[in-house]
């Protein structure tokens, strides 16, 4: 892990606090997330404190400091899923699932995201769980199709 983070680093020698977001992309793009590993290294080998990346990196909904679920929720708040009950929808994921926005569950099952407009705003509001998108769900329904989630991930 080390190296692949050192190489993407190298790419981005001359970065400053100003110019830092090209290489936290690079690295959550390779990671997944930006770890605190890879925040200590780029402090290292960039000479910034730690206090400056997070700081720029806080600023960006885009970044994680988790690793994503094996089940990663996404969850559309863009206009129309927000008319049709997109924040009970995050309120319930939420809470079914005992993390916010950007965790993990401490078993790695499940992460949550919310994104913007997923180009299916006639069938709002949108979930999608990994590559499978789930139209017109009520927060009800997620109970059961967390459930199943975990379910194939036990017959697998
Ligand atoms: S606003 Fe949710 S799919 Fe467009």
């Amino acid at each position: 892990m080390a190296d692949k983070i050192d190489i993407i680093i190298k790419k981005h020698l001359n970065v400053q606090r100003d110019t830092l977001l090209p290489l936290l992309q690079d690295i959550q793009t390779e990671l997944g997330y930006l770890s605190e590993e890879a925040i200590n290294r780029i402090s290292v080998s960039l000479n910034l404190p730690t206090s400056k990346i997070y700081g720029v990196a806080t600023f960006y909904d885009q970044f994680r400091f988790e690793p994503q679920g094996r089940f990663h929720i996404q969850i559309c708040h863009g206009t129309a899923c927000h008319i049709n009950n997109g924040g009970r929808i995050i309120q319930e994921a939420e809470r079914l699932l005992k993390i916010k926005e950007g965790q993990t569950t401490r078993d790695g099952m499940f992460s949550i995201e919310i994104v913007n407009c997923m180009g299916a705003c006639g069938l709002s509001p949108v979930i999608a769980i990994n590559d499978k998108y789930y139209h017109g769900i009520e927060p009800g329904d997620l109970k059961e199709i967390f459930e199943k989630c975990k379910d194939n991930s036990t017959a697998v």
